[in-house]
């Protein structure tokens, strides 16, 4: 079975004192939340290491980064790398988020890249895919999303991509308060759960957990989680919030 998992990815919002409020309050609800629920928060960089701490290693919430850089350490001015996440305990990083192919032009080839430096690491990569508006309306979303997994994926060993999760994302949903119904969700979900089942074979594709993430907030939450390949979400704006965190975490 894939792990339930509800990751927060904060983006470039709140500062130190917010950003240490809320995981103050995020901790102290995790106890409400499922035993089989493993939550996630991705905050800017530079208060990692804060979230680090706070967690106290907790098992039940980890630390993700939104980025990482595709390059080892070195000469490459404000990057930050696989190797010093890992050092500061960084458990999990986003790659590829539509932002970062949108405004950073990132490429398949630096996201390979990226997974390979993080799983070199240790570092659990949290792969983002899915389509524009555009591709959603010609129709050849489920081909674009494939692509996307093909191409940045595939060449991993079954070892890997166990560590691997994937957040289908269609862009049009994202910050735009438009969520897919649980069954445009579900139906590119079980295509990807199909596409990881042809190369990896059929036990491995179901312990990958598909996160859903586009305007995923309390309200829709319990509807999208109840999708047979839906194994959490990946939440933005919804994130910023613990009590609306929680309450998302809970909606299995
Ligand atoms: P949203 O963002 O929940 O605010 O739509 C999701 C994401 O971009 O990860």
């Amino acid at each position: 079975m894939a792990q339930k998992l509800v990751v927060g990815n904060w983006k470039l919002n709140n500062s130190f004192h917010q950003a240490t409020q809320l995981m103050e309050d995020i901790m102290a609800r995790l106890v409400d939340v499922p035993v089989d629920v493993s939550l996630g928060i991705a905050p800017p960089y530079v208060y990692l290491n804060k979230a680090v701490d706070l967690t106290g290693h907790s098992i039940k919430l980890f630390i993700a980064a939104q980025n990482v850089a595709p390059w080892g350490n070195g000469a490459f001015t404000g990057e930050v790398s696989a190797e010093m996440l890992a050092s500061i305990g960084v458990d999990y990083s986003l790659v590829g988020h539509s932002e970062r192919r949108e405004y950073f032009n990132e490429t398949s080839d630096q996201l390979r890249v990226k997974v390979d430096l993080l799983l070199e690491h240790d570092i659990h990569p949290i792969y983002c895919c899915g389509e524009s508006l555009q591709t959603r309306k010609h129709g050849n979303y489920i081909e674009f999303v494939s692509q996307q997994i093909e191409e940045v994926l595939f060449h991993l060993t079954q070892d890997q991509i166990q560590k691997c999760v994937i957040a289908y994302e269609p862009v049009w949903a994202i910050g735009t308060g438009e969520t897919a119904s649980p069954e445009q969700a579900q139906e590119v979900h079980a295509a990807i759960r199909d596409l990881l089942r042809s190369k990896y074979g059929a036990e491995t594709a179901g312990q990958i957990s598909i996160l859903y993430g586009g305007s995923c907030k309390p309200s829709n939450a319990k509807e999208l989680f109840s999708q047979e390949d839906i194994n959490g979400g990946l939440i933005g704006g919804a994130s910023l919030n613990a009590d609306d965190f929680i309450a998302i975490a809970k909606s299995f």
